[in-house]
């Protein structure tokens, strides 16, 4: 059935390609941070382990979030990491394991990078479609972007 919401179908699908980068940027800051999760190693080991899984477990609930409402705006949600990979605006770093200092600057550095990608995504949708549900949806993810990367940063001043 069509999704009959105030929004053309053409803009829902806007929102939805949007969406679906969103989504393959936090799916790939999601495995980096498993990655860094796995193996960090150091003097702060453990609280820098049980910290990455708690950010993973947040970007879990949010990657689950935003992939249901690309489907609430009447699209398939992509599901492979083929795709993802395809879509993403970070970049995977294979091979390379950071010490502790320069995994935190390389995910203070992605949440930062997605905080700047959802304000231009916001930015242009209320130019555009003007689909509020989504604008406000981003907006919250944002704020939680904002709030990972301060928790990061304060391990490096
Ligand atoms: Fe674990």
């Amino acid at each position: 059935m069509k999704t009959k919401i105030g929004v053309s179908n053409s803009q829902l699908k806007e929102s939805a390609d949007i969406l679906s980068v969103l989504l393959a940027d936090e799916m790939v800051l999601y495995i980096k941070t498993r990655k860094f999760h796995w193996n960090v190693s150091g003097q702060s080991f453990m609280e820098l382990h049980k910290l990455f899984q708690d950010e993973y477990v947040e970007l879990e609930e949010i990657i689950d979030l935003v992939a249901e409402r690309i489907n609430k705006l009447g699209t398939k949600t992509v599901g492979t990491m083929k795709e993802y990979i395809e879509l993403t605006r970070l970049a995977e770093t294979p091979d390379k394991y950071p010490n502790q200092k320069d995994l935190i600057r390389e995910l203070l550095d992605n949440h930062e990078s997605i905080a700047v990608f959802i304000r231009k995504d916001i930015e242009h949708l209320n130019e555009s479609s003007k689909d509020f549900g989504t604008i406000d949806f981003v907006t919250g993810i944002l704020e939680q972007h904002e709030s990972i990367s301060w928790v990061l940063r304060r391990y490096l001043n």
